[in-house]
């Protein structure tokens, strides 16, 4: 029999070449950041590093590349940008001799207060799709591994070790599982990460349904399940991680799969050699695909120029211009020649080592506000520091990775800015009212100050260049383009996961999805709440007018493609980019189902009075909805409007077409 991958051939003999001792050892780790050694065989320790956004100082002892957080990297919708990412990280990996990241980081943005926000990309599973894959491709290209986390269904850091999250098959089909189901159908991710928590009372460890019959079985994953760290805590024994198909316990020499504890239930016929082989290939398959069993492979590189330059481009792609009114950015310095420059944000560094948790990456350099501010005026503009005497004033504020706030282990408690600021910002604004406040924080806030204030632009946590592109893109420099990757509501309370303490977060074993398919913006949308800012909001300093809508290509399923063409005209007076977003909207939705859902995108670049002409194909099938009465993806037979807009609430054109099932 042919293999189907050529690597599996050589993984079989290894399977054969080892012993059982040999095997029940592979399966923990040593100390914390490597599988143990066979060296009969010539397996040395194979090494894993975090993490999403760049290497950790925490786990490779080494200063690498601090790239933009996750939700900034989603707030660019660019795929190519992201592939490049993903090469970049995978080249920073190789540099400390890991042959895994453990990223890209996709669990679904459920309730603005997990802690994790910052390091996850989008509410929306399409959008999630679509980025995680060029991620992953980006990464393997380089011979490591990517390694999505965190599977499954972990969307909040309250009692992360021991809560279950009650979630109903059709959100888990729809909402919790496309872009992990993506990353391995379409990216060929090599590696996944088992999360802390219960799914439906199984602990993601020995979760056999997710880890067996879907990963493996139905999407045809090959690599190897690691669990989160010290993950197995929560599972009830050795034999359901071996049969759940969990392949290596980090970190350490494990508890489940200690060799001792291990050998003895092996010894007890608590499970067979040829379950832990099915669990062991997928280990032995990633060591050979990276190189990593001939010590081969590109040698990697961290802390270049160029990955520092596209640090730096990604920073820009991610900024996202919320609110502008009388067009106050970018600063003009024919009007505006004092700007007074304030804000505990303005001179405070975010790329620290474990600084938000396991996602900290230390850069040999961060550029702060200030210093960019600095490096990139040219003479421009006076800094002042009263805002009374100033023209306008930049005020930093936002959020940080202290515990409580964007960082790991913890979910935020509030979803406003401390009080400090708030009262920083009307104050400031009381004073001048031509002040710009500048946000780096990680996930969505409240803001009920946001009548009193003119401009609003959204940072994120930036990375290590942060600090120049912020400056650039208040200069106009760079025009931004960055569009919200997740909804901002108005008050907590408008959230879908907090109608209750049932739905977030939980008692101390137990959170209910009771929203179902209604996470972001589809639920803002069904209920009819107006946002502070829509999901895939974000203006520019040019304007983008739709035009000419055509449909083509409709007729029965299920070969069939819609394709919907458009014009876009930059109609303002500076270049820039636009994401041209398509929702698609069932005409009669029931009551269960979104208004509207995600299912395209492009993102264009036009010159000032440039118009371009694009097409957007979309494959019917993806419009298929998930029956849980037939435990089947379907067509929905019925009228269908296509939606293209600037964001999923600024809709600049329509057209219809039906879906009709051949029989
Ligand atoms: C996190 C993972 C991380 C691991 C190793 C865990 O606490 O949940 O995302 O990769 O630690 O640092």
């Amino acid at each position: 029999m042919t293999a189907l991958y050529p690597e599996q051939e050589r993984v079989t003999r290894l399977l054969q070449d080892l012993t059982i001792d040999e095997k029940l050892s592979l399966c923990a780790g040593q100390g914390l950041w490597q599988t143990k050694p066979v060296t009969r065989l010539g397996i040395k320790p194979f090494k894993l590093t975090d993490g999403p956004r760049g290497v950790g100082f925490h786990s490779s002892g080494k200063r690498c590349t601090a790239f933009p957080s996750g939700i900034a990297q989603a707030a660019t919708w660019d795929e190519d940008l992201m592939a490049r990412f993903g090469q970049a990280l995978g080249q920073e990996c190789r540099a400390v001799g890991g042959r895994t990241i453990l990223g890209p980081a996709i669990n679904i943005t459920r309730t603005p207060l997990n802690g994790r926000t910052f390091e996850y990309l989008s509410e929306d599973p399409y959008l999630n799709s679509r980025l995680v894959v060029p991620i992953v491709k980006g990464v393997q290209e380089q011979s490591v591994a990517a390694c999505i986390k965190h599977f499954a269904v972990n969307n909040q850091e309250t009692n992360r070790m021991r809560i279950s999250s009650e979630v109903s098959e059709r959100a888990l089909q729809e909402i919790y599982l496309p872009a992990f189901r993506a990353a391995v159908e379409q990216g060929d991710a090599w590696s996944v990460m088992a999360s802390y928590n219960s799914i439906n009372g199984v602990p993601a460890c020995q979760n056999a349904d997710l880890l067996q019959r879907r990963l493996r079985g139905e999407w045809g994953f090959r690599g190897f399940v690691v669990s989160d760290w010290f993950a197995v805590r929560g599972t009830t024994s050795s034999a359901a991680c071996i049969k759940g198909g969990l392949s290596l316990e980090m970190p350490g020499k494990g508890s489940r799969y200690r060799y001792k504890n291990l050998k003895a239930r092996y010894e007890q016929g608590q499970f067979s050699e040829a379950e832990l082989d099915d669990n062991l290939r997928g280990l032995l398959t990633a060591m050979v695909l990276t190189g990593h069993m001939d010590s081969c492979g590109p040698p990697g590189q961290r802390n270049s120029i160029e990955h520092q330059a596209l640090a730096r481009e990604m920073a820009e792609a991610g900024m996202t211009l919320l609110k502008n009114d009388g067009a106050l950015l970018p600063l003009d310095p024919t009007r505006i020649r004092k700007v007074a420059v304030m804000g505990p944000k303005l001179k405070r560094r975010n790329c620290l080592p474990l600084w938000g948790g396991s996602a900290g990456v230390w850069p040999p350099y961060e550029i702060t506000p200030w210093q960019g501010l600095q490096q990139e005026n040219r003479g421009r503009f006076q800094w002042v520091s009263d805002p009374a005497q100033a023209d306008a004033v930049l005020l930093f504020v936002g959020l940080s990775h202290r515990p409580g706030l964007d960082s790991e282990v913890m979910d935020r408690k509030r979803l406003e800015l401390p009080e400090k600021q708030e009262k920083l910002i009307r104050d400031t604004v009381a004073t001048n009212a031509n002040t710009i406040v500048v946000l780096i924080n990680g996930s969505p806030i409240a803001m009920p100050w946001i009548d009193e204030v003119p401009a609003i632009l959204e940072c994120w946590y930036p990375g290590m260049e942060g600090g120049a592109a912020i400056a650039r893109t208040l200069f106009g420099d760079c025009n931004p383009a960055g569009k919200l990757p997740v909804t901002f509501p108005r008050v907590l309370a408008d959230s879908p996961a907090h109608a209750s303490q049932r739905t977030f977060p939980g008692d101390r074993h137990t959170v209910h999805y009771d929203e179902e398919l209604l996470v972001g913006y589809r639920h803002f949308d069904k209920l009819g709440i107006e946002p502070l800012f829509p999901f895939g909001h974000g203006l520019s300093y040019t304007q983008f007018e739709y035009r000419d809508v055509q449909l083509g290509g409709v007729s029965f399923y299920p070969e069939d493609t819609l394709s919907v063409s458009l014009t876009v005209i930059n109609t303002g007076d500076v270049a820039g980019a636009e994401v041209v977003q398509l929702y698609i909207a069932e005409q009669q939705p029931n009551d269960v189902r979104p208004p509207q859902s995600l299912k395209g995108f492009k993102k264009i670049w036009l010159a000032p009075g440039e118009a371009k002409s694009l097409a957007l194909e979309l494959p019917l099938v993806q419009l298929n909805i998930f029956y849980p009465q037939h435990d089947a993806w379907r067509p929905k037979p019925g009228a269908y409007t296509v939606r293209l807009g600037s964001s999923s609430r600024d809709i600049r054109l329509e057209a219809n077409f039906s879906i009709v099932v051949a029989t």
